[in-house]
């Protein structure tokens, strides 16, 4: 669904990375209006900013030079999501007391729909009391807060307070939910294909992404969730889901089982592999003088049928990639693997796996299909997550 997104860059150095996100957001469909602080004009031009956003970029000097226009109120009515990137101590400061001394501290002010913040500053500066305090107070006043991530800064040392990676940041905006609808709940997410070493360099395994499972575990996470994720994948994860990486059946397995018992709801959405080979060779395997060669297998264990046979509390969902009679192989898969809840997915050439669209059918015990409409995996993730939210 196209946004209006305005995005309010503040003076930090991680300034001179805005130009990017904005283009991003252009090329994920959404339209996008800029406003700057004077500070932020010593790091990326408005020049730039407005050659990659289409539009004329609100600085103080348009607002002095139109005072017939209202700029900062036509902003805040077109806008359906605002976003500060980079945020500043200084920026949030004024914004946790209301301050509006700049187009955009004004035009925050007047806004009153959902306001993004993603804070990039010195170490120090992040774990002043004082900012805490200030984040603190704006997380309560609705304000959603990316975590800083933890690398290299301007400085020249690694810590605390680096804007997160641009993906981060678009995952960050994309995931967004009004409402904090799993506030208190424990949720386990399995995500990517595994991969069944055949030998140190060579693998089987399948074109899952990941992308569905990271989705579900980022929304899963900005609906207010404690979130694990068990994956193989590196799709951008959000900073408050506690990522676990595995790489085959049985270590994401052990890591489910480990987990499982403190989830309220576990979701298979994982490509897990139904069969590895016998046994992994140290060296790698050489060719040899026959033209055919066959590879003995073993069957893995299923993770979702395991949970849905030992379940205590929690709810158990899985997924059903198929190729041809959906919905009969998944209500088969429903009943065989004791899930609450199935979610059955086409899956073929340009359809399902690595695709960022996707459509579903919701499958429950004694309840009629339910047919999610096609859309992006992001807004499938929160369907389904509603879905789960209201069978808890
Ligand atoms: N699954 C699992 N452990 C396995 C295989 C599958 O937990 N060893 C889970 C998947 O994460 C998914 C569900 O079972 O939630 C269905 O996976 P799918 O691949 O569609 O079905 P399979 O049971 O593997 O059956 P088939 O391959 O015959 O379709």
């Amino acid at each position: 669904m196209t946004q209006h997104i305005g995005v309010f860059v503040t003076g930090g150095i991680a300034a001179y990375k805005v130009p990017g996100i904005v283009r991003d957001l252009i090329k994920a469909g959404h339209e996008v209006r800029v406003a700057m602080t004077p500070s932020a004009a010593a790091f990326v031009t408005p020049t730039t900013l407005a050659t990659v956003s289409k539009a004329q970029v609100l600085t103080d000097a348009d607002a002095e030079q139109n005072p017939e226009h209202v700029a900062h109120v036509a902003l805040a009515h077109w806008m359906d999501l605002a976003v500060v990137v980079p945020a500043t101590a200084n920026t949030l400061a004024k914004l946790a007391f209301g301050l509006a001394d700049n187009v955009v501290t004004t035009t925050l002010l007047a806004f009153n729909g959902p306001k993004l913040l993603v804070p990039a500053m010195n170490d120090q500066m992040w774990q002043n009391p004082q900012t805490q305090q200030n984040i603190a107070h704006l997380k309560a006043l609705g304000f959603r807060v990316l975590q800083p991530a933890t690398g290299f800064l301007a400085e020249g040392y690694a810590a605390v307070g680096r804007m997160p990676e641009p993906s981060v940041i678009a995952a960050f905006i994309a995931t967004y939910q009004p409402a904090a609808f799993l506030a208190g709940r424990t949720v386990l997410v399995t995500a990517g294909g595994t991969r069944e070493r055949l030998d140190p360099v060579r693998y089987l395994t399948n074109d899952s992404s990941g992308k569905m499972g990271t989705a579900l575990a980022n929304v899963a996470a900005a609906a207010g969730a404690r979130v694990t994720l068990i994956t193989t994948a590196t799709q951008p994860v959000l900073p408050d889901v506690t990522v676990v990486k595995v790489a085959s059946a049985a270590q994401m397995t052990q890591a489910v089982l480990a987990a499982f018992a403190e989830s309220d709801v576990a979701i298979m959405a994982a490509a897990v592999a139904d069969y590895r080979p016998v046994s992994a060779a140290d060296l790698k395997l050489k060719k040899t003088g026959t033209a055919g060669l066959s590879l003995e297998l073993t069957q893995t264990q299923d993770i979702l049928k395991t949970l849905g046979t030992t379940k205590t509390h929690q709810l158990v969902v899985g997924f059903a990639a198929e190729t041809d009679h959906l919905l009969a192989n998944a209500q088969q898969k429903l009943a065989a693997k004791h899930a609450d809840l199935l979610v059955a997915n086409r899956v073929g050439p340009g359809i399902g796996f690595n695709q960022d669209v996707n459509q579903v059918t919701l499958l429950a015990p004694s309840r009629e299909p339910e047919a999610v409409p096609a859309a992006s995996k992001v807004a499938v993730a929160a369907a389904i997550l509603h879905r789960i939210e209201a069978a808890l």
